[in-house]
């Protein structure tokens, strides 16, 4: 972080109070949060804006970011990059244009018993097969370095991950169901409140797993149950905003 333009000593120690570590951490903050949390009359939103945008920049230049404005050429070689992770049924395959794509949010909505959790315990078996299990990673130099093997993060806040039933899916799929479940890492969560400071903390998580793949089954069950009646709809509405907000731009980088 000490290489980001124009960031004083004094920022750095503000943010490690704040347990933001490293340059990912930061550049998915949002200024008028971060502003809040810093709590300094001399650190506004446009400072914290400043601040993001040229940690960003960091990010641009290491090419895990896309640059500001793309051209559409740039997009269409992102778009390639895409993968998919195959459900293994074809029709369910052929529905989503060949599986869940990757980089991005998918959300999965049904009746009750219709399938959703499942579909979250398929996905672990099917997206394990495109993620890396030696834990090797090039540093700036070029050399490798040793890091967790590439995992996954269950969030449940239904009590419905069950260890049993992904063993079986893998070993369905003649997987090693031993090695998928060690790069599973679960968390059951029971109130809202939780699961918002869940989320605001996962790129930590993301950064000390090294995951590839966040589940959270469900994301609405803790707010529909804790926000009942018309009067709260407008605050939970908001509350779940902020919270597929912070998503989406964990997606992104
Ligand atoms: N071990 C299993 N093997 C095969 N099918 C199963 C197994 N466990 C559950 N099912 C099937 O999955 C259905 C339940 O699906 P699931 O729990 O994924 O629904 P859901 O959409 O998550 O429901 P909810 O909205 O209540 O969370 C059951 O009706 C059952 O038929
Ligand atoms: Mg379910």
């Amino acid at each position: 972080m000490e290489k980001i333009p124009d960031i004083t000593s004094d920022t750095l120690d503000k943010l490690r109070k704040l347990d933001i570590n490293s340059v990912y951490q930061l550049a998915i903050q949002s200024p008028s949060e971060l502003a809040l949390e810093i709590n300094d009359v001399y650190f506004d939103v446009e400072s914290a804006a400043r601040l993001i945008g040229n940690t960003r920049k960091i990010l641009i230049e290491n090419k895990i970011l896309s640059k500001e404005f793309s051209t559409g050429d740039d997009l269409l070689e992102k778009r390639n990059k895409i993968s998919r992770y195959s459900t293994g049924s074809s029709h369910f395959d052929a529905f989503l244009n060949g599986g869940f794509e990757t980089q991005s949010i998918t959300e999965i909505a049904g009746e009750f018993g219709s399938g959703k959790s499942q579909i979250c315990h398929t996905l672990c078996a099917a997206a394990i097969t495109l993620m890396k299990n030696d834990g090797l990673d090039a540093n700036d130099n070029g050399c490798s370095t040793q890091r967790a093997p590439e995992s996954i993060i269950f969030i449940d806040t239904e009590n419905t991950f069950r260890a049993d039933r992904v063993y079986q899916i893998a070993e369905q799929k003649n997987l090693d169901p031993k090695d998928i479940l060690k790069r599973i890492y679960h968390c059951n969560v029971y109130s809202s409140e939780q699961l918002e400071l869940l989320i605001n903390d996962l790129p930590k998580s993301i950064e000390q797993y090294n995951t590839r793949l966040v589940i959270v089954d469900s994301i609405i069950s803790l707010h529909r149950a804790e926000f009942s009646g018309r009067g709260t709809l407008a605050e939970r509405q908001q509350r779940l905003g902020k919270m597929l907000n912070k998503l989406r731009r964990y997606a992104d980088i």
